[in-house]
């Protein structure tokens, strides 16, 4: 008996060691985005990552730093609806029920400032006049997430 606690608490001790100290972190690449240009001040593209999260990036300004432009995700935290960029009104906005973020991502109204949920942002980084993103290369696809709130 005592080998066989033993051998549990030492599984146990192991699974938590993997959970506080991963071998490696969460892998992460810079992907090319777009050419600056292309993403006229005040506009804003839609991108997919390759897990297949969809990103909504805006240029902000009309200079040519990181600072110009920001990458959110397009999935509202509240139930999920698509987040759109909003130029007329310098804000992201979610139909379903009206949530709304400012240019940053911080939800402003609607039930995501309430439950005070935010949009995930995405490093950005510019080389001459070309756009990068920084994205996971894993955790849950697209697919696994929808599959999830089907069966929620
Ligand atoms: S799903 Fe976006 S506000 Fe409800």
């Amino acid at each position: 008996m005592g080998v066989g606690l033993l051998g549990s608490y030492g599984t146990l001790l192991a699974m938590a060691g993997r959970y506080l100290y991963p071998a490696h972190p969460d892998p992460k690449a810079w992907i090319y985005l777009a050419q600056l240009d292309q993403i006229p001040p005040g506009q804003a593209l839609e991108f997919q990552t390759p897990l297949g999260s969809p990103v909504v990036v805006a240029r902000l300004g009309p200079g040519q730093e990181p600072e110009d432009f920001v990458a959110l995700s397009s999935t509202c935290p509240h139930l999920g609806c698509q987040v759109f960029w909003e130029p007329q009104n310098d804000r992201f906005f979610c139909p379903c029920h009206n949530g709304t973020f400012d240019r940053q991502g911080r939800a402003t109204g609607g039930p995501p400032a309430k439950a005070n949920q935010n949009l995930v942002r995405y490093p950005l980084r510019i080389q001459g006049h070309s756009l990068f993103i920084q994205v996971p290369l894993e955790g849950p696809t697209r697919s696994l997430l929808q599959s999830d709130q089907h069966t929620a």
